[in-house]
Formats: C-alpha cells, sequence, structure tokens
C-alpha cells in the first residue's frame, strides 16, 4: 500500500534527503517550505508534490492539513537558527526576539503542523520531529527550543500511542550538506565539530534520512517517545 508522507522543511537539507528516500520507497511524498521557487524546484527535483508553507502560521497550517484526508508519515524537519534575530544583546526586546523566533521555528512548528493533522494520522502511523545535539549541549535558545520538542515528543507519544502511532526524535549531531549553518561555518569549527564524534567524520543527510526511514517501517512500532541521537559519538547515552 501506498505511504502517504508529509515532511515539512523538505526543500533543503536533511528534510530534502528524508523525502527523497520515501520518494525511492515509491511513497506519495509532500514537502513543504516557506519559498515558492525552492519549494517547486525540489517538488520537481524529486517527484515529489510540494506546497507553500510556513509551519509557524497557522492559517498557512491549517490551509497544508485539508489537503490530506490520511497521513501515513509526518516529518517535522523544519527549523534551525531564525534569520535576522539579533544576538544575545542587553536590550531585554531583543532577548525575547530571539528566544520566541527560535521557539517558533524550533518547537512550534512541529506542535502546530502535527496538532493540525492529528486526526488524520493513520494507524500504524509514525510522527517525526528533527532534534539537535544542541539540546544537550546549552545551546541558548535554540538547544532550548530543540530540548522542549523533545519533552512535548514525550506527551504526543503517551496520547498517539494507544492509536497505534509512534513519535519519536532524531537528535540529529553536525551533519554537512544543510544550510543551517547559512555560510557561517569556519574550517576551524567544523574541524571541532568533527573532533567531537567517534568516528571522526560530519553527519550525513542521509544518516538522518535512514534513520527516520527505519523509524517509520514495520521493524520499529516499539519504538516510540524516545529521543533517537545520531551523532557519531559526539553525545553518549546510558
Ligand atoms: N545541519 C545540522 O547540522 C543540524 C544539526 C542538528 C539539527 N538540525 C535540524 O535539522 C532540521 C533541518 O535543518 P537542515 O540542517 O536540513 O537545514 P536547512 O538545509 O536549512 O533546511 C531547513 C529546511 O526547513 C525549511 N524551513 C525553515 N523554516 C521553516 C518554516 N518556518 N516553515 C517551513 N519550512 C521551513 C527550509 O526552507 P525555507 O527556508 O525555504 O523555508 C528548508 O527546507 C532543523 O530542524 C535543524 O534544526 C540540523
Amino acid at each position: 500500500m501506498t505511504r502517504t508522507v508529509l515532511i515539512t522543511g523538505g526543500t533543503s537539507g536533511i528534510g530534502r534527503a528524508i523525502a527523497a528516500r520515501f520518494a525511492a520507497d515509491h511513497a506519495e511524498v509532500h514537502i513543504t517550505g516557506r519559498h515558492a521557487d525552492t519549494v517547486e524546484q525540489t517538488a520537481a527535483e524529486l517527484g515529489v508534490q510540494g506546497a507553500v508553507c510556513d509551519a509557524t502560521d497557522p492559517g498557512q497550517v491549517t490551509e497544508l492539513a485539508a489537503r490530506f484526508s490520511e497521513l501515513d508519515v509526518l516529518v517535522n524537519a523544519s527549523g534551525g537558527l531564525p534569520q535576522g534575530t539579533p544576538g544575545d544583546g542587553s536590550a531585554l526586546e531583543a532577548v525575547l526576539a530571539q528566544w520566541q523566533a527560535n521557539l517558533a521555528q524550533n518547537l512550534l512548528g512541529a506542535v502546530l503542523t502535527t496538532t493540525s493533522v492529528r486526526d488524520k494520522l493513520t494507524s500504524g502511523g509514525s510522527v517525526l520531529s528533527i532534534g539537535s545535539i544542541g539540546a544537550e549541549r546549552g545551546g541558548g535558545s535554540y538547544g532550548a527550543a530543540k530540548a522542549a520538542l523533545a519533552a512535548w515528543n514525550a506527551a504526543l507519544s503517551a496520547e498517539l500511542g494507544p492509536l497505534g502511532i509512534t513519535s519519536n526524535v532524531i537528535s540529529a549531531g553536525y551533519i554537512a550538506g544543510t544550510n543551517f549553518f547559512q555560510g557561517r561555518l569556519t574550517d576551524e569549527r567544523q574541524s571541532a565539530l568533527v573532533a567531537e564524534t567517534h568516528n571522526k567524520r560530519p553527519g550525513t543527510v542521509e544518516d538522518i534520512a535512514e534513520t527516520a526511514y527505519f523509524l517509520a517501517s514495520p521493524g520499529a512500532r516499539h519504538i516510540t517517545g524516545q529521543t533517537l541521537h545520531v551523532n557519531g559519538g559526539a553525545f553518549t547515552t546510558r
């Protein structure tokens, strides 16, 4: 049976790779992003459906949800560092703007999208949200937002579990081949991020895509309410 898969933030980086992975499985894949040109281009390149939707805008998210009668897999991949928000300045207004922008991008987008399609998720389906090693590393407002994403996921899993739906966070370490760093990652910083790993390499978007594909597979039905760390050992758990 063909699965219907929605991936927010599917025009670039991790979301795009997840879309390609499910498309290779002949799923009916839908991707979103905030810009019509990249949505259109990526959808054409991958042979998937595209929709312009800002995951932080309730009106746009409601319109997106109306496209679906049933949804098997939702991947909340949109997120990242908000553009144009001031750094940790002295003015409280600037601090508030930065925290609100990070919470919107990295927590509320997933909450709104998931809530909007909640009643369309099928038994045997999966919700996946892309978290970050930043949640473990004192990553300021970004890390706090990703930590909150994982906390929210635990409650969501309890709510969806009785319906036969799993919900997990994939917490990514440094992943190369994305626009996450917006061209501002120095060679020194990149080397430091790789040095933190046990396997001495950056993560790839395919590392995350394969994890997402597995978590939405029949073999992963007893994995729910978890945060899975995919980071080459840069952060370990026990
Ligand atoms: N790259 C890393 O090292 C890394 C590490 C840990 C976690 N992550 C997380 O991985 C996820 C994917 O990021 P990425 O690294 O693949 O970065 P990316 O290449 O910048 O991709 C982000 C995607 O999300 C879309 N997007 C951003 N804000 C959106 C919004 N409000 N509504 C809808 N779409 C939105 C972007 O398109 P538009 O800008 O056109 O909307 C783009 O398609 C993010 O949640 C990020 O926090 C990344």
